[in-house]
């Protein structure tokens, strides 16, 4: 699918996967549209990134503040993109140590974020296309954020690791149901990437996080997300997919 002209929305924008991200379409020609918390840096992010950027604040789970941004987007060109990664971790255990059950709040604010918030986002931003005129073939491509905790959760990532088994299951249902649209549907499954979701961990974990991926033994470089999802913007034939880019690493229990 060719951007230039049109409009991609990039929620998580204002930081690590999705900054680069957006960064990466804007090279393709795009009207790049971040989407994030309103504390977050986003303006000024989208102020350096240059004039075909623009911020919209939204909660990924707002169904109102993301129609407004999809406005944003669409006043600047047809959309033709959604790279979705917003989205956070919080540690639960099943039962504490003291015998207490995991918390019904925390659990349900992490699926909310990570999961209702792809789902909101992706219908309202599908919706967009559909209605939109085609190029080359397509509509429209939608890019989606899991993680290899979808696969492997660690302990202490029961509602995070839920939240992202929901995205890998909801990509080739939504593949599917989108296909008559010609609008194609993949999602991306991470490993360890060096963003700012891992500045909490001090630099020994982190040194002995990437020690622990086989081959290359380094944190993945923001940068390489963003080729990737451009990647499948530009492919015709990916679709349904979750493509693990995680340098081979199978998480350990803890
Ligand atoms: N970095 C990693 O190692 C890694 C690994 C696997 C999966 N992921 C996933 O990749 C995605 C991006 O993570 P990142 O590493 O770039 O983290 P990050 O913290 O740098 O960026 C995430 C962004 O999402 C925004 N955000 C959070 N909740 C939001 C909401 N409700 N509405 C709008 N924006 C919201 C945050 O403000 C932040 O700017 C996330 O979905 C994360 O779960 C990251």
């Amino acid at each position: 699918m060719r951007l230039d002209g049109g409009s991609a929305l990039v929620t998580g924008g204002a930081s690590g996967l999705g900054l680069a991200t957006a960064e990466r379409l804007l090279e393709t020609g795009a009207h790049v549209v971040l989407v994030d918390l309103p504390a977050s840096a986003g303006a000024e992010v989208a102020d350096r990134l240059g004039a075909r950027a623009a911020f919209a604040p939204a909660d990924v789970t707002d169904p109102a503040a993301m129609e407004a941004a999809l406005d944003t987007a669409e006043a600047r060109g047809p959309l033709r993109a959604l790279v979705h990664c917003a989205g956070r971790g919080g540690p639960l255990r099943l039962v504490s140590r003291d015998g207490t059950p995991g918390s019904l709040e925390t659990y349900t604010e992490i699926v909310r974020v990570n999961l209702i918030g792809t789902f909101n986002t992706l219908r309202l931003a599908a919706a967009r296309m559909a209605a939109g005129d085609e190029v080359e073939g397509e509509r429209g491509v939608c890019v989606l954020t899991a993680s290899v905790a979808a696969y492997e959760g660690q302990i202490g990532q029961i509602p995070y690791a839920s939240a992202k088994a929901g995205v890998v299951g909801m990509t080739i249902v939504a593949a599917r149901d989108l296909a008559s649209r010609h609008i194609r549907v993949c999602t991306i499954a991470p490993g360890l990437f060096d963003t700012p979701i891992l500045n909490r961990l001090g630099d020994d974990v982190r040194r002995s996080l990437a020690e622990s991926i086989p081959n290359p033994s380094r944190l993945g470089r923001p940068q390489e997300f963003a080729a990737l999802a451009a990647h499948v913007i530009e492919n015709p034939m990916l679709n349904g997919e979750t493509i693990r880019l995680d340098g081979s690493i199978r998480m350990q229990p803890r």
